[in-house]
């Protein structure tokens, strides 16, 4: 069984993460705040992503991280810089220096925030980031481009749309973004076992109103089967409709946040 460890385990993503993936793989789950009910063929480690000889301790034998610790929306450049920045490349860099084979990297769909809703776009369009905590993601994905390039670290980048808990779309917006949880371990599962060197796949279930269509998706073999169009009468109309920003983009709010 191959052993997978898991930064941000403690985080609501990690949370749903764990219990789809036990089993499959060994897991050690790295957090900085507390794991809870430590389970057979799980370890915990507590300690900051930034704590490099820690990091490089946790992952001795894994066969693959996935890398979901840092700050998950917008916030101050400070906080963004030392989670998503310099975290990520202290995760990566200890990555390569131990000689772990795949990196599976949380990136979000606030990296192309800014593509009208009116558009369906794939892997290949140019980074349009809706906040710093966008750009940040962006860093990551070029980050592990890189690493994958020169040195053979090599690497799927997931741009996650919504993954909720409780398992269900909460607003409009989310028909088209919503990640099932049975959907997120069917997707982790394939970004770990795919024989790639460098993807980027759209964390996103099969979704009637989808925005995202990527050939890359059948490259790691991911065949989403859940569809948010199941709430589709719960959410009649757009929630964001009086803000023309927000219900022009795909990235929501998070395109009219700072603009004054
Ligand atoms: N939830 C979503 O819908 C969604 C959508 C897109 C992308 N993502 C990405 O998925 C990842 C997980 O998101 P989440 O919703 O579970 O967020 P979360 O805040 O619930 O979990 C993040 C976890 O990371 C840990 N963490 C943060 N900084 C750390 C540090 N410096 N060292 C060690 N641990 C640290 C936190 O303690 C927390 O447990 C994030 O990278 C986020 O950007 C999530």
């Amino acid at each position: 069984m191959k052993s997978i460890l898991v930064t941000g385990a403690a985080g609501l993503v990690g949370n749903v993460l764990r219990a789809q993936l036990r089993g499959q793989y060994r897991l050690v789950l790295l957090d900085r705040e507390p794991v809870s009910d430590v389970g057979e063929g799980e370890r915990a480690v507590q300690c900051d992503i930034r704590d490099t000889p820690a990091v490089i301790s946790a992952m001795d034998g894994v066969d693959a991280v996935v890398h979901l610790a840092g700050q998950p929306t917008e916030a101050d450049w400070e906080t963004i810089r030392d989670a998503n920045i310099e975290g990520c490349y202290q995760v990566v860099e200890a990555a390569r220096r131990v000689g772990v084979r795949r990196f599976v990297f949380a990136s979000t769909n606030h990296v192309i925030g800014y593509y009208p809703r009116s558009q369906t776009i794939d892997e290949t369009c140019m980074p349009r980031p809706d906040t710093r905590y966008g750009v940040s993601k962006a860093f990551g994905e070029a980050l592990l481009r890189y690493y994958a390039d020169k040195f053979g670290l090599t690497a799927v980048c997931l741009r996650i749309g919504t993954v909720r808990s409780p398992d269900a779309p909460a607003e409009y917006r989310h028909l088209s973004t919503w990640l099932s949880h049975g959907d997120l371990g069917r997707l982790v599962h394939c970004a770990i076992e795919a024989d790639v060197h460098y993807e980027i796949v759209y964390g996103v279930s099969r979704n009637t109103r989808r925005w995202w269509e990527d050939a890359s998706a059948a490259r790691i073999g991911y065949a989403p089967v859940d569809d948010a169009e199941t709430w589709a009468g719960e959410f009649p109309d757009d929630d964001l409709r009086d803000d023309p920003v927000a219900s022009r983009f795909q990235g929501g709010v998070f395109c009219s946040w700072d603009r004054d």
